[in-house]
């Protein structure tokens, strides 16, 4: 870990206002650009994107929906060119197809044709888009052999200790090791060797039917939220049916590495991550060379994970193809001393075996909740990203919120009952060793409106009415060690302003201070900020922009909250990647 640089920059943008209306805004000084939406042709021999002429082959070959991770990888160590692999995690019906926005969740499902159906799983995934700085603006490179969809149904292989394991076998694959794409992908990771890795988060939409009580996966089905399908999949496909197909769940719900290098290349899911709602997957490579994981379980009173590989980063892809296959996966557990411990999910060890269920450690991952649960790990405030500060190697966790913590079930690291605007949570390993056992651990800020008492919201008295935020969600570090939040929840009913981007103090006498650099759509939530090598571009995902303006309520293709970023009456609105760089150029922030 790198020794404590001398305080970061501190951030010099003009602050932006804060509040809401259908359009982007971003800091005076800056400009937004939009470089990929839903539908832009990614191959050169596709059409220009018709929303009243979609299909699911056309889909395959665009650019997919709700982008959320974005990675940037740099080729040939280039800060101008380079590829940028996106997750596209949902679809919103209701906004892509007209028609369906009149009624209820049940209607839209009950309205889905099976080709609609076809669509949106072609629209989940993942994009691998070659892009390159020119003239001043960046670009797709359209015909790049680099660019690759994966969709919902692109085959891929089950790797590590759970793979092969009979409760990950189906009629369709009797070998337990290959499943057929990848859902719900939110946050993720890049790699030192230059893969991507992508957390398959809220996989229990998809899935319809029920299982019998006694059923032996009836528990784990459970344990997972099975049982309230937003997703009309299940009624054209046996596999996302549980009453048909009880295992299939089990091979979702991991994280994926794809090498996006090589096109042809089969994705894996890497069972040694463990298998719960994944939010992300950014990691570090520690002291002594072993790969470090931060995984957050986003659910409210679901956990934070560790995984330490056991070998060492080598200097190839090569030699890393197998890395994440092996090593020590644990759970945080939070003390009221301001102390942790990272307490391992090994097999056979502390409950972890027959007595409890748990014949092997496949048993262990494929249950990893269950596993954390037992072993005395901290239910936490619906764990987001969790990335770790290239400068410092302090471990910021983005807890989103939960509003259904009671008094009586708050502690320390999750000291407000009923917390609406989450809070964020910074983690010392000791020695600075992201290996160690140990951390100590603080809240850098409980987040919410400061001016409202009863919130009991700590950000520093310099922030200001426009820099407070509530729902912490995604974040980046730039190369100088400074903090981004990335928030998802903002609206005018909850916080009287729009999701978007806040830069916050870790540093100094300025610690805890927030200030507003960039406000999305209505409708939208914000995903992906990830800095160019160079500082010198923020990509920044926008989200289902257009849903109406407060939770729960859908949206329609005919009536969105916004037309984003089309502004034309024919064109719905589109989730977008957008690039922020700086007027006449220079490091953001
Ligand atoms: Fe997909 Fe946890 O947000
Ligand atoms: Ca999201
Ligand atoms: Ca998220
Ligand atoms: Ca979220």
């Amino acid at each position: 870990m790198p020794a404590m640089a001398a305080e970061p920059p501190a951030f010099d943008f003009p602050e932006l206002a804060a509040g809401v209306d259908e359009h982007l805004h971003v800091a005076e000084g800056y400009e937004a650009q939009v470089l990929l939406r839903w539908g832009d042709p990614l191959f050169p021999d596709v059409p220009a994107f018709d929303p009243t002429a979609q299909s699911a082959e056309a889909q395959d070959k665009r650019f997919g929906y709700n982008n959320d991770f974005v990675g940037f990888i740099p080729i040939g160590g280039r800060a101008d060119r380079g590829l940028l692999v996106v997750n596209h995690e949902y679809t919103n019906a209701e906004l892509m197809f007209p028609g369906l926005g009149a009624s209820d969740r049940k209607g839209v499902i009950a309205a889905l044709s099976p080709e609609q159906v076809a669509i949106e799983m072609a629209a989940h995934g993942g994009s691998v888009v070659e892009i390159l700085y020119e003239n001043g603006r960046w670009a797709p490179v359209i015909g790049s052999r680099y660019t690759r969809r994966i969709t919902a149904n692109t085959p891929m292989t089950l790797t590590g200790p759970a793979a092969g394991h009979p409760r990950l076998t189906t009629a369709a694959d009797p070998e337990g090791r290959r499943v057929e794409g990848m859902i719900n992908n939110c946050s993720g990771g890049v790699t030192p060797w230059g893969t991507w890795l992508s957390g398959e988060e809220n996989i229990h939409y998809y899935f319809q039917g029920a299982l019998p009580e006694g059923h032996p996966e009836a528990g784990n089905a459970k344990g997972m939220g099975m049982g309230s399908p937003q997703y009309a999949w299940g009624r054209f496909h046996e596999r996302f049916d549980l009453s048909k197909n009880p295992n299939e769940p089990n091979r979702f719900g991991w994280v994926v590495e794809i090498d996006p290098f090589d096109p042809g290349s089969m994705p894996r899911k890497r069972t040694a991550l463990g298998r719960f709602k994944h939010e992300g997957a950014a990691g570090v490579t520690a002291g002594d060379g072993r790969y470090v994981v931060y995984l957050g379980d986003d659910e409210r009173f679901q956990h934070v994970y560790r995984f330490v590989s056991a070998g060492r980063v080598g200097a190839t892809r090569a030699e890393n193809s197998t890395l994440l296959d092996s090593g020590t996966l644990s759970v945080a557990r939070f003390e009221a001393d301001g102390t942790g411990r990272w307490l391992p999910l090994t097999h056979g060890q502390n409950g972890l075996d027959a007595t409890n269920g748990f014949a092997s450690q496949a048993d262990v991952l494929i249950e990893t909740r269950r596993s954390a649960k037992l072993l005395g790990g901290t239910p936490m405030d619906r764990p987001e990203d969790i990335e770790a500060n290239p400068r410092t190697g302090r471990v910021y966790v983005m807890l989103t919120n939960n509003t259904k913590r009671t008094p009586e079930q708050t502690d320390a690291a999750n000291p407000r009952a009923a917390n609406a605007f989450g809070h964020v949570i910074e983690i010392t390993p000791d020695g600075g060793d992201h290996v160690s056992e140990n951390f100590r651990w603080e809240v850098l800020v409980r987040c919410g409106d400061p001016a409202r008492p009863e919130v009991k919201a700590t950000f520093s008295a310099l922030t200001s009415p426009d820099g407070w935020f509530g729902m912490p969600d995604n974040c980046a570090f730039d190369s100088s060690g400074r903090l981004w939040i990335a928030t998802d929840g903002n609206n005018r009913r909850a916080t009287g302003r729009a999701d978007g981007i806040w830069a916050v103090e870790t540093e100094g006498p300025r610690r805890g201070t927030s200030k507003h650099f960039l406000q999305v759509p209505v409708g939208a939530e914000m995903c992906g900020p990830c800095f160019a090598p160079d500082d010198r571009t923020f990509f920044v995902a926008v989200q289902h922009p257009g849903e109406p303006d407060e939770e729960g309520a859908l949206g329609s293709f005919e009536k969105p909250s916004t037309r984003w970023p089309d502004f034309s009456p024919d064109m719905p609105p589109r989730p977008s990647v957008v690039a922020v760089t700086r007027k006449g150029g220079g490091r953001i922030g």
